[in-house]
């Protein structure tokens, strides 16, 4: 392998032809569109160091996701373009200070950037590249609401702007991933689960919460390279397992874990830009009770039917409708619920224990692009429905987590049991005794196959296995 990206021994290497490939199915992907104008060529900015507030300390810099596919740049201020007909690619480098030369290291040749990143060209204006439209990447991520940046470049007047086209075809091409891309992120899976259940190992009640956060983090890092994780580590004991974001500034992971909680804990470490999003739940102190067993199999039939049904041409919203139905049986048998499941799933009942959608696409971004494009189905209405990230038909080569999860959440609860339609389900004793519980949550990250599901998370799942694992400390 010539050109990689590897963070060294025991680390994986990532080839730089994945970036190749993944610029040629853009241009191939783009030439098939009848309004694609001649000399059209694609530019990408990259990301940009963020310094925090008005100081001149930076964030450690993460590459933007769009350009991270297409050209794998590891270095802030770069930006690519890429020629659509000939599919040529040019990357532009930053006009480094002389300071950077004393405060930030050597200041590199284009020579050493065209090496380490396999481009055609390296160049310092657009007009080297044969241009006349300029397509830039314009449209909104239907997680966050927020719109990408377009690429805003000095002399960007001179050549006409497209800023339609490239949008939902990148955006498609990130939804299906290359082996080379599964590869990648079967690795970050790969360190993620060990990192977990080197947590599953090292708690105890008597800890703090950070502490597993911190040993998560350090796992990841040290053992598989991972500088980043894809989101702000979960690590919810107790009552905090309902707190769904919880770890969030205002919240930091920072109670006592006490004998007798259960861990809700959500981390996924990141390689090179590539997510991994794993939960495990599990009793601080090793051994389930009755009632933590109950719950936490509730959510693992829920998890393993939805596994057990993913193949092509599935639908999303019935594989959440599925965990739904599957978890509203176990909690009756539990029992937590009275009455028909049936009616149950009528009342949309599920939505007070779970209120979040199944699952995810995941690629670059934890959260990943094109869960609602044009040409797809929209997003639901309907209670309950409309929190799902996506509500696709699945392809081969669409990667997605699966995470349904039980929840005890006070305001939720409250609302159930003050509306008829849904309280009529409820064993109110029950209800009360679990309050406090937090949640169970069970996180797998998959790989849709030509003929079913490859599930990528390694990480003790059954109640046994869990106990086995707990039981050898660390
Ligand atoms: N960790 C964020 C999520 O599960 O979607
Ligand atoms: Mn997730
Ligand atoms: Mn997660």
């Amino acid at each position: 392998m010539s050109r990689y990206f590897s963070q060294g021994e025991g680390t994986m290497q990532v080839p730089m032809d994945l970036f190749a490939v993944n610029r040629d199915r853009l241009c191939k992907s783009l030439r098939q569109l009848p309004k694609l104008q001649k000399n059209s060529v694609v530019v990408l900015q990259g990301g940009q160091g963020i310094p925090r507030y008005c100081t001149d300390v930076e964030y450690v810099f993460r590459q933007e996701s769009f350009f991270h596919w297409a050209f794998g740049v590891i270095e802030p201020d770069f930006f690519g373009a890429i020629e659509v007909e000939s599919g040529t690619s040019h990357l532009f480098i930053p006009k480094y200070p002389e300071a950077y030369a004393v405060w930030m290291g050597k200041i590199f040749n284009c020579d050493h950037y065209k090496q380490k990143y396999g481009v055609d060209h390296m160049a310092v204006i657009l007009e080297n590249a044969k241009a006349e439209i300029v397509l830039t990447v314009k449209g909104m991520n239907t997680d966050s609401n927020l719109w990408t940046r377009e690429a805003v470049f000095e002399g960007m007047s001179k050549f006409k702007i497209d800023n339609e086209l490239l949008h939902p075809v990148i955006v498609e091409c990130r939804v299906i991933k290359t082996s080379m891309e599964l590869d990648v992120l079967r690795y970050a899976n790969k360190v993620s689960s060990a990192a977990h259940i080197a947590v599953m190992k090292a708690v105890r009640p008597g800890m703090k919460e950070y502490q597993c956060e911190s040993v998560f983090l350090h796992h990841s890092y040290f053992h598989g390279g991972c500088r980043h994780v894809s989101y702000t580590c979960i690590c919810g004991s107790g009552e905090n397992g309902s707190v769904l974001h919880y770890g969030h500034a205002g919240a930091p992971n920072d109670k006592l874990i006490r004998d007798g909680d259960m861990c809700l804990f959500d981390m996924g470490a990141e390689y090179y830009c590539f997510a991994s999003d794993i939960t495990c739940s599990f009793p601080a102190n090793g051994k389930f009770t009755d009632r933590q067993k109950g719950i936490y199999n509730a959510v693992l039939e829920a998890s393993r039917a939805v596994i057990a049904h993913i193949k092509p041409g599935v639908s999303w919203i019935d594989m959440h409708l599925l965990a739904n139905r599957v978890m509203l049986k176990h909690l009756k048998e539990h029992g937590l619920l009275q009455g028909d499941v049936d009616d149950m799933m009528k009342a949309n009942l599920a939505a007070t224990f779970q209120p979040h959608g199944l699952g995810h696409f995941m690629g670059l971004d934890v959260h990943d692009v094109g869960g609602y494009l044009e040409g797809h189905p929209a997003r639901p209405e309907k209670a309950g429905l409309k929190s799902l990230r996506t509500a696709r038909v699945l392809q081969p080569g669409m990667v997605l987590t699966v995470e349904p999860g039980c929840y005890f959440i006070d305001r939720l609860l409250d609302q159930a049991l003050e509306d008829p339609e849904l309280s009529k389900f409820l064993i109110k004793e029950a209800v009360a005794e679990h309050r406090g519980f937090g949640g169970v949550r069970i996180e797998d990250d998959i790989v849709v196959t030509e003929t079913g599901v490859e599930v990528m998370t390694e990480v003790p799942r059954s109640t046994e296995e869990i106990e086995a694992t707990m039981s050898v400390k660390c």
